[in-house]
């Protein structure tokens, strides 16, 4: 987590632009439209709700989860409920399966979890299950896991396929010949969202690939090359830094025209990266991001990012907190996709959420206009 801020802290200066990345508004309204509900029955929260709810979060290093677990806490409490929400340190997983144990042996009546790994959490699940204790997944698929009864999330395959398209667009793949350098950073290999984020961009970036208008000079194009452990920023940077000076990327070197990026710590990594190489925001290649996270956002303002992924926090925790309420009170919750979302034991029903691309051009409108964040926030 530290050294997450402090590099946040050193690109910051760098651009005199800094501040502090922290938790966003979270008492807004939903922006969010919604995709249309196959089987809705959710029940809206009321203030008559009650029993024990455990929240379990993967971290607090990144602003989105500090605004996930914020969210999520409010707005249970709001419906009725009392709220055991849990950060497993950064990123710890013996911490988070410790922290679903005791939920588990609290007396949680239903369980919201955001897994670090989707597939460690298979037999601390087992005592929910045992006990009849639904379990929602948030945002991250739990694998390997009949506990798990709901899944909400964001369209994951769409943020990949919008990052891609908007490189496709950004270098007009379709109209000139090019050959255009790209290089790939995805994130954290147990993640089953990366399959999703990679999987949707390179949908849209490999027949360009292959057909020779882009062309990825460091040869690193499969998902396991272009992970990035933890979605460390550190990591992205290194690793960055390393296809930098073995291909020769630079102002005045070899040209690099875009860098897909799978979220905005990764692609904060890669910024870092590029700067210390000498690029300014005046020869930034196109870059890609996801959470429209403070530092990246303030980025896109200055020209060093090109966009990012909203999505609405707001929206995902009332997504889920009226899946709580409707379990809680013996209902169905509402779904919207019944067949994408295999954990190995079967489909789990799930609530998609729609994503949106924020970009110089419409940020103020997505991320201002909407609540989310204040002019004072990313100024
Ligand atoms: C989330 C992204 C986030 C990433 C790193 C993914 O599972 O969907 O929004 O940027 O994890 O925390």
């Amino acid at each position: 987590m530290k050294k997450r801020f402090l590099a946040m802290l050193l690109a910051g200066a760098m651009m005199m632009s800094m501040a502090a990345c922290g938790g966003g508004s979270a008492d807004a309204q939903s922006t969010d439209s919604g995709t249309q509900a196959a089987t809705g029955d959710a029940a809206t929260p009321t203030k008559t709700g009650g029993g024990k709810v455990g929240v379990s979060m993967p971290t607090q290093s990144l602003q989105r989860w500090n605004q996930d677990g914020a969210n999520m806490k409010k707005q249970l409490e709001e419906a009725g409920y009392e709220v055991d929400l849990q950060y497993a340190g950064d990123n710890d997983i013996p911490t988070q399966v410790s922290q679903i144990e005791n939920m588990i042996a609290g007396g949680c009546q239903t369980l919201v979890i955001a897994a670090i790994d989707g597939s460690a959490l298979t037999e601390a699940l087992k005592g929910a299950k045992e006990k009849n204790i639904p379990v929602i997944s948030y945002d991250r698929l739990i694998m390997n896991s009949d506990a798990v009864s709901y899944y909400a999330t964001f369209d994951n395959n769409k943020v990949g396929t919008m990052q891609g398209e908007y490189i496709r667009d950004a270098l007009k793949l379709d109209t000139e010949k090019g050959p255009f350098n790209i290089e790939l950073v995805t994130g954290a290999p147990d993640d089953n969202n990366v399959n999703f984020f990679f999987g949707g961009a390179m949908n849209v970036l490999k027949p360009y690939i292959d057909k020779g208008t882009l062309v990825v000079p460091s040869g690193q194009t499969e998902k396991a090359q272009c992970a990035t452990a933890n979605w460390s920023t550190e990591e992205a940077q290194k690793r960055f830094e390393n296809i930098i000076s073995s291909v020769g990327y630079g102002p005045n070197g070899k040209k690099l025209d875009a860098v897909l990026c799978s979220n905005d710590s990764t692609a904060y990594g890669v910024q870092n990266a590029l700067i210390a190489a000498g690029y300014t925001a005046d020869n930034m290649p196109v870059i890609t991001g996801q959470d429209c996270d403070k530092p990246n956002v303030k980025n896109i303002v200055a020209g060093y990012q090109s966009m990012s992924i909203f999505k609405d926090t707001r929206t995902l925790a009332e997504k889920v907190v009226g899946m709580v309420d409707a379990i809680m009170k013996g209902g169905k919750p509402e779904v919207n996709d019944t067949k994408t979302y295999d954990n190995g034991t079967g489909v789990i029903p799930s609530y998609l959420c729609d994503p949106v691309f924020a970009d110089k051009s419409n940020y103020k409108q997505i991320l201002i206009d909407s609540g989310y964040y204040t002019e004072s926030d990313i100024a």
